[in-house]
C-alpha cells in the first residue's frame, strides 16, 4: 500500500498506546486499533483511568477514542483490516537460556510475526517499534516469508520490514511524540522497501517536518536504538562517576557539569548526577547491546558498555551505604522515608527504580520504611519490594514497608529522608513545609537527597544534616586554614 488508511499496532504498553494514539490524533484519516493480548490493560485504555500515566495522554485519547482510535483484544480483526502494522510488544531481559541476564527476550516479537503471517489476507508494512538487537527483521521477514498465503484474488501477499524505534521518553512521552528530535526509518535498499518507508514516512509528515524523518538501512535504523539508549545512558554512568570525586574532594557536580556542558562539542542535557538511572530501557538495551557485541566475538567493545551498568550499581549501593555510614553505621529498626518511587517524575512507571534497589538494601538491614510517591500505587511498590519465590516475603513487607499519604506523613518520626525521585512536588517544597517535616522528625534529623534537587543551604537552615548526590564536605585543607 502506498498511502496507508488503517494501522493496527500490537501491544498497548508504554510505547504502543501513546505512539498510536497520538498518530489517531494527528492524522483524523487513519483509523487506528490498538491490541493487546492482555484483557486488563485494554478495558483500561476504554475506560477513564488509563493504564499509563503521561502528562497530556488523557486529552490525546478522549479526542480520538471512538472516532478513529479503537482498543481491542480481537488481534486477529485488527491485522487482517490493517495495511501497516506496529510491532510495540515488550522485549525485556532473558531471565533463562542462553544469554540469560543480557540478551532480549524476543519471543514475542515472534508471536506477533507468526500471528501477523498466520492471519494476513493481504500485502501489509510490518513496522519494528519495539527495541530488538540488530538483524531482528531478518529473522521476522524469513518466518513472514516462509508463511505467506494467497489473497482472495491469486496474488501472492507480500511483507515489507520497516524498522522504526520509538525514542521518545516516559513523563514527557506527548510532548516527545508532537515534537520529534527525529523520526528514524530503516528499509531495505530495494524498491519495494522504499516506498514502504516512504508510506510510513507519508504518516509522520502529518504532524513532523519531513527535514525530521531520518531513512536508513535496517540494520542502522536497529542498531541506533540501542545506540543511542548506550550514549545516553552513558553520560549518566560519567557524571556519576565524577559524582564520586566530588564528594571525596569538596567539589560540586552540578558546577562541574555545568562547567563542562558550556562547550558546545558536550552539552549540558542527560548530566545531572543521581543515584542512579531507572527505566525499563537504559539497563535492557545496553545489557543487549552487551551480548551482542560479545555474540560479535567483540569482547572489548562488549566490556566498554557493560562498564555503564557496573557503574550505575554502583552508584545505587554506594548512596545506600552513605545512608548507613552516616547513620551511626546502623539503620537496623529505624524509621527510614523514601520520598519517590518512580524511576523519574511525571510517571507512575517503577520499572528498575533506583528506590526497589534501595528499599531492598535497607530492608536487609532490618529498617522501617515509609514510602511516598505522588503516582505509584500501592500494589505496584508492594509488588517490586516482594522478592518472589520467597515463603512468606510479601507478609514481611507488609511489616516493615508502609505506603504514606504525603510527604508529611512519610517522614513522621523518621530518622532521615531519601530522596529518590525529582518530582516537582519534592522540589518545590517550601521552607515552612520543610520546617515541619523537621519538627516531626527524630534529631538529629538526616536528609539524603539522590537527586540533586532540594536546596541544601535553606535545608540546612532548618536544621537538616543533608548529603546531596556529587556535593561533598568543604574540606578545609590545614595548609589553607
Ligand atoms: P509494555 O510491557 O508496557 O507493553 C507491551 C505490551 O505488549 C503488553 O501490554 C503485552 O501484553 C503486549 N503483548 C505482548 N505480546 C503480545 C502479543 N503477541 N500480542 C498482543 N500483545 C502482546 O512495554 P513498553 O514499555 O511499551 O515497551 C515496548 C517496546 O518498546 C520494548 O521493546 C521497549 O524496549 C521499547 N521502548 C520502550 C520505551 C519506554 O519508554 N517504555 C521507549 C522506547 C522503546
Ligand atoms: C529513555 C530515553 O531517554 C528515550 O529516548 C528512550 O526512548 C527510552 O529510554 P526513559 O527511560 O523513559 O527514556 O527516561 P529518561 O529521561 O531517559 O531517564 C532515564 C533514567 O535516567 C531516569 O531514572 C532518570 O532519572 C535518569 N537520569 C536522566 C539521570 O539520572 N540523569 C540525567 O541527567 C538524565
Amino acid at each position: 500500500p502506498t498511502h496507508v488508511k488503517s494501522i493496527c499496532c500490537i501491544g498497548a504498553g508504554y510505547v504502543g498506546g501513546p505512539t498510536c494514539s497520538v498518530i489517531a490524533l494527528k492524522c483524523p484519516h487513519i483509523k487506528v486499533t490498538i491490541v493487546d493480548i492482555n484483557p486488563v490493560r485494554i478495558a483500561a485504555w476504554n475506560s477513564d483511568v488509563l493504564p499509563v500515566y503521561e502528562p497530556g495522554l488523557d486529552e490525546v485519547v478522549r479526542e480520538c477514542r471512538g472516532r478513529n482510535l479503537f482498543f481491542s483484544t480481537d488481534v486477529d480483526a485488527a491485522i487482517k483490516e490493517a495495511d501497516l502494522i506496529f510491532v510495540s510488544v515488550n522485549t525485556p531481559t532473558k531471565t533463562s537460556g542462553v544469554g540469560k541476564g543480557f540478551a532480549a527476550d524476543l519471543h514475542y516479537v515472534e508471536a506477533s510475526t507468526r500471528r501477523i503471517a498466520s492471519v494476513a489476507t493481504s500485502s501489509k508494512i510490518i513496522v519494528e517499534k519495539s527495541t530488538v538487537p540488530c538483524r531482528t527483521a531478518a529473522s521476522m521477514r524469513t518466518i513472514l516469508e516462509s508463511n505467506s498465503t494467497f489473497a482472495a484474488d491469486g496474488t501472492q501477499i507480500s511483507f515489507q520490514i520497516l524498522s522504526n524505534p520509538e525514542f521518545l521518553a516516559e513523563g514527557t512521552a506527548i510532548r516527545d511524540l508532537f515534537a520529534p528530535d527525529r523520526v528514524l526509518i530503516g528499509s531495505l535498499d530495494t524498491q519495494q522497501g522504499k516506498a514502504a518507508a516512504n508510506a510510513l514516512s507519508e504518516v509522520y509528515e502529518n504532524w513532523v517536518d519531513r527535514s525530521k524523518v531520518y531513512q536508513t538501512g535496517l540494520w542502522s535504523s536497529e542498531l541506533s536504538k540501542l545506540a543511542a539508549n548506550a550514549l545516553l545512558a552513558q553520560r549518566i554512568s560519567s557524571i556519576n562517576s565524577l559524582a564520586a570525586i566530588c564528594e571525596a574532594t569538596g567539589a560540586n557536580v552540578d558546577e562541574v557539569a555545568h562547567a563542562c556542558g558550556l562547550d558546545g562539542r558536550i552539552g549540558n542535557k542527560f548530566l545531572k548526577a543521581s543515584v542512579g538511572f531507572g527505566g525499563s530501557c537504559f539497563q535492557k538495551d545496553i545489557l543487549n547491546l552487551v551480548y551482542l557485541s560479545e555474540s560479535l566475538g567483540l569482547k572489548e567493545v562488549s566490556d566498554y558498555w557493560h562498564q555503564v551498568i557496573k557503574m550505575n550499581e554502583y552508584s545505587k549501593e554506594r548512596f545506600a551505604r552513605k545512608v548507613v555510614s552516616t547513620l551511626f553505621n546502623t539503620i537496623t529498626f529505624k524509621k527510614i522515608a523514601v520520598l519517590g518511587f518512580a524511576f523519574k517524575k511525571d510517571t507512575g512507571d517503577t520499572r528498575e527504580a533506583a528506590a526497589i534497589t534501595l528499599c531492598k538494601y535497607f530492608r536487609q538491614e532490618r529498617a522501617f520504611i515509609a514510602i511516598y510517591d505522588p503516582k505509584v500505587t500501592t500494589n505496584q511498590i508492594m509488588l517490586d519490594l516482594t522478592e518472589p519465590g520467597v515463603v512468606d516475603d510479601a507478609e514481611a513487607v507488609r511489616k516493615q514497608v508502609r505506603i504514606a499519604t504525603s510527604m508529611q506523613d512519610a517522614c513522621d518520626d523518621a530518622e532521615a529522608v531519601i530522596i529518590c525521585t525529582e518530582w516537582d512536588e519534592f522540589k518545590n517544597a517550601s521552607k515552612q513545609e520543610w520546617e515541619a517535616i523537621y519538627k516531626a522528625m527524630k534529631k538529629p534529623s538526616f536528609l539524603f537527597d539522590g537527586r540533586g534537587i532540594v536546596d541544601t543551604k535553606m535545608l540546612r537552615e532548618v536544621g537538616f544534616k543533608v548529603h546531596a548526590v556529587g556535593k561533598g564536605p568543604v574540606i578545609v585543607d590545614p595548609v589553607w586554614a
